[in-house]
């Protein structure tokens, strides 16, 4: 009797950190996953959008606003999702927020290109209105 107690409790120990790396696993897939949903890599769906407002956008020039995003647009705060705001509302939070970031005109180009072309995409898909 008692040396069963004992192996449960021993499978007990083995159980927990397995549940743990599973879960942790988990959480990180699940969090990339989201991260592409949301912030999509540049493709030609989003290039072409991109193309309305700036003739010369490459996919380069998305990425590079993509990442600017990622990285300092989400320095001070969360990284907005795009659809939260409206194309205007929009143009005039990231003239202000790329002064916050300190952003050089080329840079203020790229990240506004890359949102304002991703929230059209969400517009044409009836993601967001
Ligand atoms: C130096 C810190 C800092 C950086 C860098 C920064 N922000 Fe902000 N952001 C703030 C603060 C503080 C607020 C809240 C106060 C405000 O609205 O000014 C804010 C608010 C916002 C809001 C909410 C506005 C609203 O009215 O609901 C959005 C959207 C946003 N930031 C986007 C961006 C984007 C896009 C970038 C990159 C270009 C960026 N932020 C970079 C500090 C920062």
């Amino acid at each position: 009797m008692q040396s069963k107690t004992i192996y449960s409790h021993r499978r007990k120990l083995k159980v927990l950190p397995t549940l743990f790396v599973v879960w942790v696993g988990f959480s990180l897939f699940a969090c990339t996953n989201n991260l592409i949903k949301n912030f999509p890599l540049a493709d030609q769906g989003l290039l072409n959008h991109a193309k309305k407002t700036d003739h010369q956008a490459t996919l380069s020039t998305l990425d590079r606003g993509r990442q600017l995003y990622l990285t300092k647009c989400s320095s001070c705060h969360r990284a907005y999702p795009i659809g939260k705001y409206s194309t205007s509302q929009w143009q005039e939070i990231l003239h202000e927020m790329s002064m916050n970031a300190k952003f050089n005109l080329q840079q203020e180009k790229d990240v506004t290109l890359y949102v304002l072309s991703l929230r059209q995409l969400l517009a044409q898909a009836a993601t967001v209105r």
